[in-house]
């Protein structure tokens, strides 16, 4: 179940951690993997894993906030690759770290295009870049990585939420739209993860928020995407998937 030989992924915001760790999946499954990241060194590294271990990738540097920047990826992606099946929108901003949140009413109006231009924006761009092929070959799959808190909302990280409700919305309207050309679009909501080397403290803090017991790891994630992707997958669209340790349960 779940082979992946033959389809083409583009995953974006890959270069480290949810990203690398889903590029490298899908990879294992037997797709060949455009793996994009802002920072061309991060997407090439984990472009150079995939192709040592004797699959086919290609490492490519655009900012998915930037239309242009990300047609040309998906022309590198195609010409190098093929035509591009799987669309993973992983790449995304985080909201400010714990010592910093800050209530909404005194955010700076200038900062919330960072988490709208990215998580919100970027998921448009990469959509409006690769669907209309998915339509006109009859299949495809679409993935977004949102956050617990843009299903359910989370204080001082209000623009955040905004941003990541707006792919899910978003996600479900373009479900509909493409389920009748074999496309299938759906949402993964994590909740918190962090390095294992993060700082204990921290991390057992954070972990007591979660029935399982501790904090997320790039590999809860990843199994699900490749579930979504998969061709097993054909009749889950519009929906969003939470993988959060129990965190919310409907
Ligand atoms: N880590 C968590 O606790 C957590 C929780 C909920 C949701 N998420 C979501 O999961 C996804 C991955 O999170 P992560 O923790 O692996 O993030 P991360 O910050 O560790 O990695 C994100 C990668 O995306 C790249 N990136 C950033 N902006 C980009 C842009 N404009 N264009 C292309 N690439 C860009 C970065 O260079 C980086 O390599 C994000 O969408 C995030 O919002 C993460």
């Amino acid at each position: 179940m779940f082979d992946l030989t033959g389809r083409v992924a583009l995953v974006t915001g890959a270069g480290q951690n949810v990203g690398a760790e889903i590029a490298l999946t899908l990879a294992a499954q037997g797709a060949a993997v455009g793996v994009n990241d802002l920072f061309a060194e991060r997407a090439e590294a984990v472009a150079a894993t995939i192709v040592s271990a004797g699959g086919r990738a290609v490492g490519v540097e655009a900012d998915v906030a930037d239309l242009e920047d990300v047609r040309e990826m998906v022309q590198t992606v195609e010409s190098e690759l093929g035509p591009i099946d799987i669309l993973v929108n992983n790449a995304g901003v985080p909201p400010n770290q714990e010592w910093d949140l800050i209530p909404f009413h005194e955010t700076a109006p200038a900062s919330w295009h960072t988490w709208i231009d990215i998580n919100l924006y970027g998921v448009f761009n990469c959509c409006h870049a690769t669907v209309q092929g998915m339509i006109e070959r009859g299949w495809g799959r679409i993935v977004t990585i949102v956050s617990e808190g843009g299903r359910i909302g989370e204080p001082l990280m209000a623009v955040y939420c905004a941003a990541k409700a707006g792919a899910i919305g978003f996600m479900k309207a373009l479900a509909k739209e493409v389920a009748p050309h074999g496309v299938t679009a759906n949402c993964v909501a994590l909740g918190t993860l962090g390095p294992p080397d993060g700082d204990p403290e921290l991390v057992a803090r954070l972990a007591r928020r979660y029935p399982v017991g501790r904090i997320g790891r790039p590999s809860d994630v990843a199994p699900a995407v490749v579930y979504l992707a998969s061709p097993e997958a054909e009749w889950v669209t519009g929906q969003t998937l939470p993988v959060s340790g129990g965190y919310t349960t409907s």
